[in-house]
């Protein structure tokens, strides 16, 4: 990496973070015991409520550094695939249900090349209020998602997707593409938004599907 890399000789190991994910993320338990940090990932698929995320947060997303952005990424991946466990577990629904999982399969494929990256370049993602919003949001989702179940966990399921595709991608495009230094991560961050595009097309007919 180059002096002006402005993700070289950073660090922000957050123990608090890397605890969330070791005890959410079955699949990342054995980057974290190899000690790969835990956080870049690139988009993601919440479900949360992003219309008050978006403005609470719009001024602080602009101002992330390379490494906090990859932490949002990898977060809000983490997120989506905790969604889709969740409607795995409680969807009877076949729409609902391949949807679901095409987000387990794109975002854990998306993430592996996430931690790659991370480990190709040494970096330990940095957590921010943007990250901590969308876990807390996610917290507050989930909790209802379980309350929920057959069509009203269906609509809101879909509804929450399809909200947070557009949420994402406007931020991917709009901000974190633009903003991202590392010419790695800007590249992560695009092949990302190209899944992600469709992946709210996909959201978009499986919302018609179930409402
Ligand atoms: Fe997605």
């Amino acid at each position: 990496m180059s002096s002006r890399n402005p993700l070289a000789g950073l660090n922000g190991a957050n123990a608090q973070t890397a605890q969330y994910f070791y005890e959410r993320s079955f699949e990342w338990r054995k980057h974290m015991k190899r000690r790969i940090p835990a956080l870049l990932a690139v988009l993601l698929t919440v479900t949360v409520s992003f219309g008050g995320l978006a403005s609470a947060n719009a001024k602080d997303a602009t101002q992330l550094n390379d490494l906090e952005i990859a932490h949002v990424a990898y977060t809000a991946g983490v997120i989506d695939i905790r969604y889709a466990h969740l409607a795995m577990a409680l969807s009877q629904n076949e729409d609902v249900r391949k949807f679901a999982e095409t987000m387990l399969r794109d975002h854990t494929a998306v993430n592996v090349q996430a931690l790659a990256l991370v480990k190709k370049l040494n970096i330990t993602p940095q957590d921010n209020d943007v990250s901590r919003e969308l876990v807390k949001n996610s917290n507050a989702l989930v909790a209802e998602l379980r309350t929920l179940d057959g069509a009203a966990f269906d609509k809101r399921y879909a509804g929450n997707e399809l909200g947070y595709h557009r949420f994402v991608n406007g931020a991917l495009e709009k901000i974190f593409i633009p903003n991202a230094r590392n010419s790695d991560l800007k590249a992560l961050l695009k092949a990302g938004l190209k899944v992600f595009k469709v992946h709210q097309k996909h959201a978009e007919m499986m919302a018609k599907a179930v409402n």
